[in-house]
C-alpha cells in the first residue's frame, strides 16, 4: 500500500481558510461555525500563512492558528504568537497530527522572532508536553443589587469615541502584565472577531471627555465583563458602568477576570473568587529575562482581556 503523504505549511488561499473553518466546525461540536468564521476569516491581523495546516494526500486534516500579538509586561512590550483553533478531524485523531503541527507552529513563532506563545485550554497536560506552563488566574463574581441609569453613560460610538477609548485603554493597560498592545488596525479588526454584545459597550463621559468604558457579553444568568478601563483607576466610574449594564440587561450578577492588583477597582462591591487554570504560556526566547518570566507566571498577576480572545 502507498504510504500517505504528509505536508505541513501555512494556508495559501481563501478556499483553504474556509476549509479550516469547516474542519474546526466539525472538531468542536459545542462551538458555532460563526465563531470560526470570525477568528479564521475576519481577523485582519492574520496573514494566510499564520493559519497552519497539516494535509494528508492534499486534504487538510489538522489546523493550528498563530495570532501575532504584542503584550505589555510592565515597561516592556513583548511580541508573542498566540495559539488557537487547534483541531484534527475526528476520524484522524490519535495519529500525532496535532502534535506535529504544534511543533511546526512553535518553530514558526520562533522564526518570526517572537518571544513566547500563549493559549487557553482545558487539556493542559497535552500542551505541557510541548513546554507550555499553566498560569493561575481568578474569576471574580459580584452582585450589584440593582441597576441604575446614569446620564453620563452611553453606548460607544465607533465614529466619534474610538480615539478617546484608545487613549483610556493605553493609559490603563500599559504597565500591566499580559494586556495586548493595540494599534488602530488591531482595534478595527477586533470589532470584527470579538464576541461582544455591541449594545453593552458603554462609555462614561465627563465634561473633560471619556473617562472610562466597559465591554460585556450576556450569558444565561450573568453578564461576562470582557474588559473595562478608566482614567486613574476610578472605582466610582467602574461601579456606575456596572450599574448601567445591570439597568440595561436586568441582570445583577457579573463575572470577570481579576488580578490581585485590580481588586481596588471593585470599590464598594464585595466579591467572591474562583481559580481558573485554562491559561498556558510557553517561553521560546532564551534571552527573555527571568524577571519577565516570573511576572507572567505569578499567580493572579496576568491580565488578558476576554475581548482579545483568539
Ligand atoms: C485535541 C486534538 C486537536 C488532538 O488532535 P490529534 O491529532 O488527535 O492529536 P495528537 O495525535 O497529536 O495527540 C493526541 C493526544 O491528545 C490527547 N487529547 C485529545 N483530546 C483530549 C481531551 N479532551 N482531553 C485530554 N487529552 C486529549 C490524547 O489523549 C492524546 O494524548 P497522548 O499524545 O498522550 O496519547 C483533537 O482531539 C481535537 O480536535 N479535539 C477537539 C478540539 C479541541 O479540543 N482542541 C483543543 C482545544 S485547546
Amino acid at each position: 500500500m502507498k504510504s500517505a503523504s504528509i505536508e505541513i505549511r501555512g494556508c495559501n488561499s481563501k478556499e483553504e481558510l474556509v476549509e479550516v473553518v469547516e474542519l474546526c466546525d466539525s472538531a468542536f461540536p459545542k462551538t458555532n461555525r460563526e465563531y470560526f468564521e470570525r477568528h479564521v476569516l475576519k481577523d485582519k491581523t492574520l496573514d494566510k500563512n499564520d493559519t497552519r495546516v497539516l494535509l494528508i494526500n492534499g486534504k487538510i486534516v489538522s489546523s493550528v492558528q498563530v495570532f501575532p500579538r504584542t503584550i505589555f509586561v510592565q515597561k516592556e512590550k513583548i511580541q508573542i504568537g498566540g495559539i488557537g483553533n487547534v483541531a484534527t478531524l475526528p476520524a484522524e485523531r490519535g495519529k500525532g497530527y496535532a502534535g506535529l503541527l504544534l511543533k511546526d507552529s512553535l518553530d514558526y513563532i520562533i522564526k518570526k522572532g517572537y518571544s513566547l506563545s500563549m493559549l487557553t485550554t482545558s487539556i493542559n497536560p497535552y500542551y505541557a508536553k510541548f513546554g507550555f506552563q499553566t498560569v493561575l488566574r481568578t474569576i471574580a463574581a459580584i452582585n450589584c443589587n440593582e441597576g441604575k441609569n446614569h446620564k453620563e453613560i452611553s453606548r460607544f460610538d465607533k465614529n466619534n469615541d474610538l480615539k478617546d477609548v484608545i487613549n483610556i485603554y493605553n493609559g490603563f493597560n500599559s504597565g500591566k502584565i499580559g494586556t495586548i498592545v493595540r494599534d488602530e488596525k488591531y482595534w478595527l479588526s477586533q470589532f470584527e472577531f470579538c464576541d461582544e454584545n455591541k449594545d453593552l459597550f458603554l462609555v462614561y463621559r465627563s465634561k473633560d471627555g471619556i473617562i472610562g468604558f466597559i465591554r460585556a457579553q450576556r450569558k444565561d444568568n450573568y453578564i461576562s465583563v470582557l474588559e473595562y478601563a478608566s482614567k486613574d483607576n476610578n472605582a466610582l466610574v467602574f461601579a456606575n458602568l456596572i450599574e448601567e449594564l445591570s439597568f440595561i440587561t436586568g441582570i445583577n450578577d457579573f463575572r470577570f477576570f481579576l488580578t490581585k492588583d485590580e481588586e481596588k477597582i471593585i470599590g464598594k462591591y464585595s466579591f467572591s473568587l474562583k481559580d481558573e487554570k485554562d491559561f498556558m504560556i510557553c517561553f521560546l526566547d532564551n534571552n527573555l529575562s527571568v524577571q519577565i518570566k516570573n511576572e507572567l507566571l505569578k499567580d493572579r498577576n496576568l491580565n488578558f482581556w476576554q475581548s482579545d480572545f483568539f
